[in-house]
C-alpha cells in the first residue's frame, strides 16, 4: 500500500483530490499537520503537528454513487473496532463521529466524486485527536484526545489497525455487497441508537428517539408524534 507522507500541508482531503485520478485505490495522504483541516459542514478541524493522525484514504469503489454513503459507516466501524483491539472503548454518533465520554475524539469527512452511474473517486478523510491536551474552551466542552482520557497509544498502532479493520470491510462490501458485519459494528458501538436527541438542520431542531440503523445505512428514527421516519446522513448533526 502506498503512504503518502507530509511534515504539514493545508488538508489531507483537498491534496488526495487533487491526485485521486492518478494515483491506485487505496493510497493514504497522511500529515503531521494541517494548516487547513476542514470538518463537516463547512467547519475547521484543527490539526496541530504531530497531535493527532490527519489522513485521507483514495478510494476508488467499481459501485453506484447511490452506495457511497455507507463507506462512512465502514470507516467508522473501523475506527471504533480499531481502538477497541487496542484497549480503547468508543463509541459511534452515527454518521461520522467517534465518542469517548460524551467528547469527540475523532471525525471523518467523506468527499465523492461521481457521474450519474460511476463513481470517479471517493476521499475518505480520518482525523483523530490523539495527543492534544488543551483545546480552545469552546471545543473542550465538545472535544477530547486519547492522551487526554488516559491512552497513551502510538499513532502508528492506531493508524496500522484501522487501515487493517477498514481493508476487511471495505472489500466485503464492495466484492458482496455485505454490509451485516458493518452494520451490526455500528450498532453495537452505537452512542444513539434508544436515546433521544436533537437532531439539527440548519435552524432546525427536533427531539426525536433513535431506533436502529437500517439496511442502506440510514438513521431510523421516532418523532414526537411517534411517526417512524429514515434520516439520511447529509447535512444534518445530532446532539445530545
Ligand atoms: C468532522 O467530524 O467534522 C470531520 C473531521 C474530518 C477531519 C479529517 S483530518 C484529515 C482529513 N483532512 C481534512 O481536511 N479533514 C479530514
Amino acid at each position: 500500500r502506498k503512504i503518502v507522507h507530509f511534515e504539514t500541508i493545508d488538508s489531507t482531503n483537498d491534496y488526495a483530490k487533487k491526485v485521486a485520478l492518478q494515483e491506485l485505490e487505496g493510497t493514504v495522504i497522511i500529515s503531521e499537520e494541517q494548516t487547513k483541516g476542514k470538518g463537516r459542514i463547512g467547519r475547521q478541524w484543527y490539526s496541530k503537528s504531530k497531535e493527532g493522525i490527519w489522513m485521507s484514504i483514495i478510494l476508488k469503489p467499481k459501485i453506484v454513487p447511490q452506495k457511497a454513503p455507507f463507506i462512512t459507516l465502514i470507516a467508522g466501524a473501523s475506527i471504533a473496532k480499531a481502538l477497541n483491539n487496542l484497549g480503547i472503548e468508543t463509541t459511534i454518533k452515527w454518521p461520522n463521529d467517534i465518542i469517548i465520554n460524551n467528547k469527540k475524539i475523532a471525525g471523518i469527512l467523506t468527499e465523492l466524486s461521481a457521474e450519474i452511474e460511476r463513481i470517479n473517486y471517493i476521499i475518505l478523510g480520518i482525523g483523530i485527536n490523539v495527543k492534544t491536551m488543551e483545546f480552545s474552551q469552546e471545543i473542550s466542552e465538545i472535544a477530547t484526545s486519547l492522551y487526554k482520557e488516559g491512552h497513551k497509544i502510538s499513532r502508528v498502532d492506531i493508524v496500522r489497525n484501522i487501515l487493517e479493520e477498514f481493508e476487511k470491510l471495505y472489500i466485503k462490501y464492495i466484492n458482496e455487497d455485505s454490509k451485516e458485519e458493518i452494520l451490526n459494528i455500528c450498532r453495537n458501538y452505537s452512542a444513539i441508537i434508544g436515546k433521544d436527541v436533537y437532531l439539527i438542520k440548519g435552524e432546525e431542531k427536533e427531539l426525536i428517539r433513535c431506533l436502529d440503523i437500517n439496511q442502506e445505512g440510514n438513521l431510523v428514527v421516532q418523532t414526537k408524534d411517534s411517526i417512524i421516519k429514515e434520516i439520511i446522513s447529509g447535512e444534518v448533526s445530532i446532539r445530545g
